[in-house]
């Protein structure tokens, strides 16, 4: 039988948002939750209200775990560390949030098979450059989710604006899970047209005012998210599941995740969120065609941005 089980590591309000949410895939027979020794009873807390809400379904398969679960886990999701208060930008997280992923990884390095790995933490596009650098996940089962969740933001505007369904758009958000994403026209396509094609054949205004209202939207939804309820959590956790049921049921899927740059566009030594093909196996091929020449300069810039900052705050931490 197939191993279906997802070690969650980390059970604050992302973490455990997961657990709930992959507790009603059916494809999935086991999901460990691991937090630090002394958060054991938020953990039972956790597991015990999750189960409760399907007392005709529930079928015990949530449990609190250790690392020596990650060992048959074909999905182990990290989602430890500090959460940014509203004063604070995702970069701010980074000395802190570092120790805490050197650590997780140390813990799983002993237990690690082939699983595939994906990172939530943030800085996330920072965190998944260390985590690629301590070197004990390969290349395709490594990734962070990076700009999924801005792409989803930007889809849910383009649903709005445009009354069309989520399935009638493609459209992705790439660069830096922070302030410096930024929307590809290039590759968004309405009903299989390029955005200009769809609007003048349906008679829709757009124009840049338009572009740049949406854009700053969907940058700025997770701190207007912050500042109404301190943290952010189904929005992330419904990404991971659409990444955990490609994963575990090989469905092909072209999502802008984040992981180590290869040389894509000349650039390495960073991860940045490209529009990536997963599956099964986990990173397939990364979608490097169809980008203007502006959009390439905006991955030039926000790789030596990321360069910049990693080198300034990395020379505080040791991992
Ligand atoms: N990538 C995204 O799109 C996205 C979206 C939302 C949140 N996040 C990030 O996810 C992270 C978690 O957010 P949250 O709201 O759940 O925070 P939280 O404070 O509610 O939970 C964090 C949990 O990590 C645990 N933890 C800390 N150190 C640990 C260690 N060494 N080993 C195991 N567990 C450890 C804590 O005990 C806590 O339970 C934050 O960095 C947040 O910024 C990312």
């Amino acid at each position: 039988m197939a191993n279906n089980k997802v070690t969650i590591i980390g059970a604050g309000n992302v973490g455990s948002t997961i657990a709930y949410t992959l507790n009603f895939c059916h494809y999935i027979h086991q999901i460990a939750l691991i937090d630090l020794p002394g958060k054991m009873e938020k953990i039972e807390s956790e597991i015990l209200d999750i189960t409760h809400g399907l007392p005709l379904r529930c079928s015990g398969k949530l449990y609190a775990g250790d690392y020596p679960d990650c060992r048959d886990s074909k999905i182990i999701i990290i989602a430890a560390g500090r959460n940014r208060l509203e004063s604070e930008s995702r970069i701010d997280l980074l000395s802190v949030n570092a120790h805490i992923i050197s650590d997780v990884v140390t813990n799983i390095a002993p237990f690690y098979k082939d699983s595939i790995v994906i990172l939530i933490t943030n800085p996330n596009d920072m965190l998944a450059h260390m985590v690629h650098e301590i070197g004990v996940f390969p290349y395709s089962k490594f990734f962070a989710t990076g700009c999924i969740l801005d792409s989803s933001r930007f889809i849910s505007q383009m649903v709005q604006k445009l009354q069309l369904k989520n399935q009638d758009i493609k459209g992705y958000v790439a660069g830096e899970h922070g302030e410096m994403q930024f929307i590809l026209w290039s590759h968004l396509k309405l009903k299989n047209k390029a955005v200009n094609e769809y609007c003048q054949i349906n008679n829709i205004v757009w124009n840049d005012e338009i572009m740049d209202d949406i854009q700053s939207k969907t940058k700025s939804y997770g701190s207007d998210i912050i500042k109404g309820k301190a943290f952010t959590n189904y929005g992330i956790a419904s990404c991971v599941l659409f990444l955990v049921d490609s994963i575990i049921n090989d469905i092909e899927i072209i999502v802008s995740i984040c992981c180590e740059m290869m040389g894509e566009f000349d650039i390495v030594n960073v991860a940045m969120s490209l529009p990536t093909i997963i599956n099964g196996n986990g990173i397939r091929e990364r979608v490097i065609h169809g980008y203007t020449k502006k959009e390439v300069n905006q991955l030039y810039n926000i790789a030596s941005y990321l360069k910049q900052k990693m080198h300034k705050h990395t020379r505080k931490i040791v991992y």
